[in-house]
Order: C-alpha cells, then structure tokens, then sequence
C-alpha cells in the first residue's frame, strides 16, 4: 500500500515526503545553509577555523567559538557548564552546532596524570556533550537542527602512538553520538560526527614536525595523501545540511583509507 506509507511517514513526522519533495536535489540547493544559523567550537584555529568558514560560505551565520579570546570569537571553556551556558545565551538558538573543540595530551598510560587524563576527558567528551544539550535545546524549539561531533579514527583504533586519553575520548565521541542521535531523533535533530586520520594543525605538530613519526603514519595512509583542514569542513558540511537530512548516528571517517585495513 505505498499510498498508506507516504501519508503514514508524512503524519508521523511532518517532513517525509513532502520535504524531500520540497528538494530539487540540484547541487547548489543540498549543499546550501542559507537562512541557517550555526555554532562552532574551537573555532579560532584549525578544523574548526576552516569549518566555521566554509559553513559561512554556504551561506549560515556561524558563532565562532573558542577558549582563546580573539577578534570575531566568542570566548568560551566548553568543559565548563557556565561558560557554555553563558556563550550560547548570547548565540541564541542555532540550526547546526560543530563541536570541535579538542585537545591531547601524547603520554602513555603510565606516565599520564590524573589531571592530565581528566583535561582531555573534560574538553573531548565533557564538552562536546554540555554543548550538545545546550543547542539542543534550542533546535527542539526550532523543530530540528544538526550536530556534528569531530571524533578521530583514534576513535576505531588503538593508533599508532600512545595517546590513551585521547584514544579513549575519541571512542567515547562515536558513541555519544550514536546515543544522542536516537535521543534526539524525535525532536528532528541529526547527529553525526566526522572521524579525520592526521590533518596539519597546531595539534599534530609533533607529528608533522618528526620525519620518523610521519613516515610511519604515511606507511598507514593507503590513498598516499592526508587530508587537509579544508576536507574535514567539507564532510562536516555534508552531515550538516539538507543531503544528509536522512543520515543520523553515523560517524564519517575522512582518513585516506587508514581504517580500511
Ligand atoms: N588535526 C588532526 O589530525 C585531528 C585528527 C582527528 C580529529 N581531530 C579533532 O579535530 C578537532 C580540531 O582539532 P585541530 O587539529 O583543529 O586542533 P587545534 O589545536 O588546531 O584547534 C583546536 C581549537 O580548539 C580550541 N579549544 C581547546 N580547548 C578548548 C576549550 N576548552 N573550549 C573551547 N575551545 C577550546 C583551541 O583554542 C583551538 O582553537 C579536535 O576535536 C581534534 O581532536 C583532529
């Protein structure tokens, strides 16, 4: 009875069908945020940086955020719930909340602090989920909105360096966001997160700075090429917007193939 279906999925959420409908499915209008507003943690430099000026491209007005106050940034600590609280009254309700700010700390398991352990706790996975509820709120009464999470593929692996913490974090982030997703599903808010192998940012110097240690991660890069700040914007886009307006729970590795093996 493919006429009960249509109507039943139509009734049951109010935009089946008949939103699909509303898209033409031409690129420019899939891939648009006009209209949109969003919200970008970490924004001040890095993935973050390239994403708040992407989605800005694509026509959303983007609330930069970030703990190191700058001009055109919105000062904020996501691990703590005040300073969240406070930031996203002055952002308001948003559309797309990009939670990416992050952080490591490289020490093995036996040589981490407790303080060093819980920072990374706090910032990757505290954080990520005081900014989620807190825009989430605000979606609800829009009636839907996106997140995106930035997990890592130290999110599906051990990696290749000890990085507990971060390790830890990161498989925490995908499934998080697996947990808020069915959530808020209800409520019309997707939630996806991007999973990057090694990008050049101020967080992998250490990596990208040591021949040795970037000929191992390269041995472990099949496509032969790493992704730059620019194609983990363009992923985050993706999830964020109308061409994956059916696409919820998953994590998106953009990793040149590294968890394929
Ligand atoms: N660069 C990579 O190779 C890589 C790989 C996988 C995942 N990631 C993830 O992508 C995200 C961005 O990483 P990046 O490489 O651009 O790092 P980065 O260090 O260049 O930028 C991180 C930004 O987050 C901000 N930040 C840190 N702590 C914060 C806090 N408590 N509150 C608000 N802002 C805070 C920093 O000030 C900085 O602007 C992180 O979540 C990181 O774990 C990065």
């Amino acid at each position: 009875m493919p006429g009960f279906a249509a109507s039943a999925i139509k009734d049951l959420r109010g935009r089946g069908v008949a939103a699909a409908r509303q898209l033409n499915y031409r690129p420019m209008e899939i891939f648009t945020l006009k209209g949109k507003s969003a919200a970008v943690t970490g924004a001040g430099r890095g993935i973050g940086k390239a994403t708040a000026d992407l989605l800005e491209k694509a026509g959303a007005n983007v609330a930069r955020i970030d703990v190191d106050p700058a001009p055109g940034i919105l000062a904020a600590d996501v691990s703590k719930e005040e300073s969240v609280e406070k930031v996203f009254r002055q952002v308001g309700p948003v559309d797309i909340l990009v939670n990416n700010a992050g952080i490591a700390v490289r020490k093995t398991a036996l040589d981490i602090t407790v303080a060093e352990w819980e920072q990374v706790l706090a910032v990757n996975l505290t954080g990520l989920f005081l900014c989620s509820r807190v825009a989430a709120r605000g979606m609800k009464e829009k009636g839907g909105g996106a997140i995106v999470n930035l997990a890592s593929i130290m999110g599906f692996s051990g990696g290749l360096f000890p990085n507990p913490a971060y390790q830890a974090s990161k498989g925490a982030v995908v499934n998080l966001t697996r947990a808020l997703a069915l959530e808020f599903a209800e409520a019309g808010i997707r939630v996806n997160a991007v999973a990057p192998t090694f990008v050049r940012t101020d967080l992998t110097t250490p990596i990208f700075g040591n021949p040795e240690v970037l000929k191992k991660v390269m041995e472990h890069t099949p496509l032969g090429v790493l992704p730059e700040v620019e194609d983990i914007a363009a992923a985050i886009l993706f999830l964020a917007g109308p061409a994956a307006r059916c696409i919820t729970g998953v994590t998106l590795p953009v990793d040149s193939g590294y968890l394929a093996r």
